[in-house]
Parts: C-alpha cells; structure tokens; sequence
C-alpha cells in the first residue's frame, strides 16, 4: 500500500469528477485501497483513459446536465470528490470564458445534480490562487482572498457556490486548497502526464530524462528571495489524496461548508528544486535563465495548520520522495 490509510469509513460509492487526471487518478487508487468505489466522471479533454484503473469510468461533461442525471441514477453515490477542471493560469489568461464555463457553471450543474439526488457531501479541488498575492506568510484560511488571474477566481467563485449550497441546501463540503501538487504513484501505477507540460518538477525531470531534451528554463532570478527565484510550498500527491479520505470522515461528523489549506507550512526555491532534482538525476539537467513568467506570486507557503488540527492530516512525503517517485514514473514511459 503506498500511503498508509485509515480505512475507518464505511465501503461507499464514490463519483470521482475528474478522475482520469493526475490527482484525480491518485485519488481513485487510494479510494479502491482503502475499500470505496470510485466511479470516474471525465470528458478526457486532459485526462486520459489509460489512468482509469480503479473503478468505472463514465465519459461525459460537467457541462450535460442530462448525462450527470444519468450518473447519479446508476449509482448509489454517498460522496463527491470534484477534480474536474481547467487549471492553467497563463490559459485562464487568455481564454477566461473556458475557465469560467468549465470551473463555475460545470460546478454549478454538479452542485444541482447532487441536490436533485439527495448527495450531500463534496471534496472540492481548490487551490493557494484564491489569495492572490500573498499579504503574510505562511498563508492561513483567515488569509483575504483576492485572486489576481480567472483560474484563481474561477475556483474561488466555485467555492462560494458551495458555500451557498451549504447553507440552502444542507450541503457538507470540504474545499482543500492545494498548493503545488508533486510526485507520482510511489508503486508506479499512475504518475503526471500533461499536454502541454508547464510545471516545474515534471519539466526538469524531463529535460533531464529524455534523450535530446532542452535545456530545462528557470522564470526569472531576480526575485526577492535568498538565490533570486520564487518559493512555493510543494506536497505529494499521496498525500493530497490521503486529506481527501480524511475530509471525507471530518464530513461525516460535521454539517456545513470547510476550507482547508494543503501544504507542508515549508517553501522551496525554484534553485532548491532543481538543486534536489539534479541530486537524484545524476548532475542533470542544465538549466537556462529566463526573463520572469507573468502572474508568478513571489512566495506561496501554506499554514497547514487546520488541516492538521482538524482534519488530522500530516504530509508524509518528502520533496526529494516527490522527485525520486516522478522520475521513476517519468523513466517508465520513455522506456515503454
Ligand atoms: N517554473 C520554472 N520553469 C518551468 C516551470 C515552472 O521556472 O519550466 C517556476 C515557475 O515560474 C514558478 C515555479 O516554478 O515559480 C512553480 O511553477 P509551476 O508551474 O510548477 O506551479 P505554479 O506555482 O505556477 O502553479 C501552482 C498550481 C496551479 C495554481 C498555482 C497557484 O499548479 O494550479 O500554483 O499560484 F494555480
């Protein structure tokens, strides 16, 4: 078993929106392991097919109110775990209407269909954007949301319709706002496959890994930070998963909406990562120096001291596990 897991909820049937996606597919696994069924809904716009292992997988949009009827009228759902969503801030940029049509009236129809269906508890994929550029750190829940890009606001306005929910419609919900979500599988079944790839540790991993690869490029260092380049506060995957089995429990014994940062409460530098990765990589991989990407906030490191209090969750992943599990993953597919 990859991460140990309390399997103390009874077996239930779980709707997993986005479940052929990165985290979306870790979850499904840690769900199976841990005795729930995660039945997969995903239109496979970025998604993959491949990655549905653990359960059914029903092709169909957010956006088709008829085929998320259909969903929850074939199964016995107790719980809705929400992946499902465009998440790219430099695309939100430039295609506002794809994030807001995806992210909010998509979560708008599944709040609807789950209320229909009598579902009454969600686990929420939200993210750190929602603060926006960061007044204090670490970054608590009490921490003003101020999104500054539509992917942020997206997500943000996703949660208020939440919370609305929550409040009408009896409604319990956990949103878990993950900072930066690394690593793969540490048994090798699933791992990171976007197209295109625009996250830092995939991207170095890959320029150190495939044969030809560029030169892996560092957005700016001439940031306020001890070597120039921007902070963020990365968490495993397994252990974004395993808070999602545990806001499930906390939902069980409290009614009403929740938000929770996911996050180690530690930052590391762009330098940092690229220093560990070069660690594990043998040397690899070089690395250019670019001019700053736009909408990059300097620091973002979370208190993720509520989760810890109240959903009992702490990260059990390192950063080097993290990069030691993603290249193994990433060495796979270049191999198969
Ligand atoms: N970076 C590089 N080179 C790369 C890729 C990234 O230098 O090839 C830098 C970025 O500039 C940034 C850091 O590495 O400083 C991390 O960048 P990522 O793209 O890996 O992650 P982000 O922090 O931009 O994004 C994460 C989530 C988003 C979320 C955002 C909130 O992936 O979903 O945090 O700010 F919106």
């Amino acid at each position: 078993m990859a991460v140990p897991l309390r399997a103390s909820s009874p077996a239930s049937t779980v709707l997993v929106c986005g479940g052929a996606g990165y985290i979306g597919a870790h979850m499904c696994k840690q769900l199976a392991e841990a005795g729930h069924t995660p039945v997969t809904f995903d239109n496979l716009s970025t998604g993959h097919r491949w990655a549905v292992k653990w359960g059914p997988l029903v092709e169909g949009d957010l956006l088709d109110e008829m085929k998320l009827a259909d969903v929850f009228a074939e199964y016995r759902i107790a719980t809705v775990m929400h992946f499902a969503a465009r998440s790219l801030v430099g695309e939100s940029v430039v295609q506002p209407g794809l994030y807001f049509r995806n992210n909010v009236t998509g979560t708008l129809n599944l709040l609807e269909a789950m209320r229909a269906a009598n579902v009454r508890s969600l686990i929420f994929s939200s993210t750190a954007a929602v603060y926006g550029i960061p007044e204090y750190t670490p970054l608590d829940e009490l921490h003003p949301t101020r999104p500054i890009n539509p992917y942020g606001w997206s997500k943000l306005m996703a949660e208020q319709l939440i919370a609305e929910y929550a409040q009408a419609h009896g409604l319990r919900a956990a949103c878990l706002r993950y900072f930066n979500a690394v690593g793969a599988d540490s048994e090798g079944e699933i791992g990171e496959a976007h197209e295109p790839e625009t996250h830092l540790v995939p991207n170095i991993i890959k320029a150190a890994l495939e044969p030809d690869a560029e030169p892996v490029t560092i957005f700016g260092n001439d940031y306020d930070t001890p070597d120039g380049t921007c902070i963020r506060d990365y968490v495993h995957v397994e252990d974004l998963c395993a808070a999602h089995l545990l806001a499930m429990e906390y939902l069980a014994r409290h009614e009403g909406g929740h938000a929770f940062n996911l996050g180690t409460g530690s930052g590391s530098s762009v330098g940092e990562v690229l220093a560990a990765c070069r660690a594990l990589l043998g040397g690899k991989p070089q690395a250019t120096i670019s001019s700053r990407r736009p909408g990059d906030p300097v620091r973002l490191v979370a208190s993720a001291e509520k989760a810890r209090s109240e959903l009992g969750w702490a990260p059990r992943h390192t950063l080097a596990d993290a990069i030691k599990h993603a290249s193994a993953w990433h060495r796979a597919q270049i191999e198969y």
